[in-house]
């Protein structure tokens, strides 16, 4: 009987139905990195989340460890390097969660664009208004251009969506991808094409991040990439949110140098830049990509699926590199 170890809150009745016959502990509350470095002494595999620090320090530490199931699609929190030289399978949870994490990408998209998040502080404060042809106008998508960062499995339904409502879609990827399901959502958009960072920047009304986070990522968009959108451009960001230089978002904000923000994620997570609160042209989420009960539902069967097959001998159905 293998220890798993549950690092932060999960769906346990998932978890468990994955993993019989194993002692599993945890999953009611988010360890500590004290209580992690503790726990990860006798641990066979954990089952762990985004927030957790699982860096070379507390690898160390793993003498029993066979295998990490992420649950989640990013693993920018796991020193993959440091857990394959101790010969610790990891994995993650793809495949479950690009479509909620769309719509949510298309929801902020909506928000910002339509100023929806504006329109209903003013009407929760009571603020007094009555229909005007010229009240609270937004910026509409049918014919506007959908920059995508990074075509995966996110990007890609994401796309989907803008086409769909009459976006004409391009991306960045390191090499062309079929985007014929994208080019099939709407005969009436432009085909999807692949463009560079620059191109994509200057020419999108909206830019949406869905890279993971790596060193080449990390401030990707710094304040000479906010210079070179639009000034009439939003960004959408539900990837990561160092993919940002969320100070030099700000400065372009206050300046006028985008039209507006949608962010789900940040840097220093919960922590926001204060003057992010203030700014009605910014819809702010609390990291919630996925949060549909059916996908994180699925996200918890496959990560604990993933760790009873590595413990069973087997190859992990989805693991990292
Ligand atoms: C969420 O951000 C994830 O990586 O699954």
């Amino acid at each position: 009987m293998a220890r798993i170890i549950v690092t932060a809150p999960q769906l346990m009745a998932d978890v468990l139905a994955e993993l019989p016959g194993h002692e599993v502990v945890g999953g009611d509350h988010a360890m500590s990195r004290e209580e992690l470095a503790e726990a990860i002494g006798d641990a066979d595999a954990l089952l762990s989340s985004l927030s957790d620090p699982l860096d070379a320090d507390l690898l160390f530490r793993a003498t029993r460890l066979k295998v990490i199931g992420q649950c989640a699609a990013g693993f920018n929190n796991i020193d993959l390097a440091a857990a394959h030289e101790r010969g610790i399978v990891v994995t993650t949870t793809p495949g479950v969660l690009h479509e909620a994490t769309a719509d949510l990408a298309f929801g902020l998209m909506l928000m910002v664009t339509r100023r929806l998040g504006e329109a209903e502080r003013l009407v929760r404060a009571h603020t007094p208004w009555h229909y005007d042809h010229t009240f609270m106008l937004g910026a509409g998508l049918q014919g506007a251009t959908l920059g995508i960062v990074g075509l995966g499995q996110i990007g890609e339904a994401m796309a989907r969506r803008g086409a769909a409502f009459g976006m004409d879609v391009v991306y960045t990827a390191r090499h062309d991808k079929d985007t014929s399901a994208i080019d099939a959502t709407n005969p009436r958009t432009a085909p999807t094409r692949r463009v560079d960072l620059p191109e994509l920047l200057a020419t999108s009304d909206v830019v949406s991040l869905h890279c993971p986070l790596t060193d080449e990522t990390r401030h990707l968009i710094d304040s000479a990439a906010l210079a070179a959108m639009k000034p009439t451009a939003y960004l959408v960001n539900t990837a990561r949110g160092a993919c940002v230089d969320e100070k030099a978002l700000v400065d372009a904000l206050e300046a006028g140098r985008i039209a507006g923000a949608g962010l789900d994620v940040y840097e220093a997570e919960p922590t926001i830049e204060p003057q992010l609160y203030d700014m009605d042209n910014v819809v702010l989420l609390p990291h919630i990509g996925s949060a549909t009960r059916q996908t994180r539902a699925a996200m918890s069967r496959l990560a604990a699926r993933n760790i009873a097959k590595v413990l069973a001998g087997e190859p992990a159905e989805t693991p990292v590199g």
